[in-house]
């Protein structure tokens, strides 16, 4: 189960080499306060893949990093399953990260990492090679992450989370810095992932594209302090294409405006 409930939450940060010289207001004296999350409110039903999409510095980041229970909120309430989130939870929670994979250990040898549980060795191999399979890093098993191109290391980090089989899977920005061949086939990896798994994925991206192609449903992060500035649940068939559903590209062109940029230049 994946259900996340989050209820007023904020997020404040002390800037404490910034002090205020400020007698009167002790609290600004121990450095200054930056409130990053306002009053969010939204609930992330089982299953559901989610992407956040929020100009740079808005606050994503830091608002998947509560989620993921390294960090704390400082206001409101932040439930994962009915439970209040106390810290990060391996079992349940997969962050997926730009290089997350040990380099000591060959590409099997990582996605064994989440199959541990699995006591007979035959099974726990079938299990890695099904893996590694569907993400066409067949032939790379006991390659070390040196050995792979960035978009193969990235597709070996999902094989792994395929294997951890979390309840909620959280990607900040997870195609960044990939070319766009590889970009184009990691989105439509994580979509059938998503598809085959139907897990709670929330995924950040600065691609409006992808957040429209991908999502069950967009959330804009906007404002000062940062809110939601949308959330809009995404009910176009699949597999979705601009040209196909008009209503997508006028979304779209909605969106680019919210984020202030006119791309008809
Ligand atoms: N540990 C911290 N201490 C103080 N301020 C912080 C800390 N972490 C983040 N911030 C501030 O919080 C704000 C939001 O940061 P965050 O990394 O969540 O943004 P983001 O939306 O993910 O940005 P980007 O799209 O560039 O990744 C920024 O102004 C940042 O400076
Ligand atoms: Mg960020």
């Amino acid at each position: 189960m994946g259900h996340i409930a989050i209820e007023n939450l904020s997020k404040t940060y002390i800037n404490r080499r910034r002090r205020s010289r400020d007698k009167e207001n002790p609290l600004q004296q121990k450095g200054e306060r930056v409130t990053v999350l306002k009053d969010i409110d939204l609930e992330i039903n089982d299953g559901e893949m989610v992407c956040f999409l929020g100009p740079s510095g808005c606050g994503k980041s830091t608002l998947l990093r509560i989620i993921a229970g390294f960090e704390p909120a400082c206001d409101g309430s932040l439930r994962i399953n009915g439970q209040p989130v106390k810290g990060p939870s391996a079992d349940h929670i997969f962050v997926f990260q730009y290089s997350g994979l040990f380099p000591w250990m060959t590409v099997a040898e990582n996605v064994a990492l989440g199959l541990r549980h699995l006591k007979n060795r035959r099974q726990q191999q079938a299990q890695i090679l099904e893996f590694i399979d569907m993400v066409e890093l067949n032939g790379f098993e006991n390659h070390y992450p040196r050995q792979l191109s960035g978009g193969m290391q990235r597709r070996a980090e999902l094989a792994r989370a395929l294997a951890v089989n979390p309840d909620i899977m959280i990607m900040d920005e997870p195609f960044s810095g990939l070319d766009f061949l590889t970009h184009m086939k990691m989105r439509e990896e994580v979509v059938n992932m998503h598809a085959f798994i139907k897990k709670t994925m929330l995924l950040v991206t600065h691609n409006i594209d992808d957040a429209l192609i991908m999502g069950d449903r967009v959330v804009i992060l906007g404002g000062r302090p940062t809110g939601i500035a949308m959330n809009r649940q995404l009910d176009f068939p699949r597999p979705r294409s601009f040209e196909k559903a008009p209503e997508l590209s006028r979304l779209r062109d909605d969106v680019f405006l919210m984020l202030g940029v006119n791309y008809a230049i």
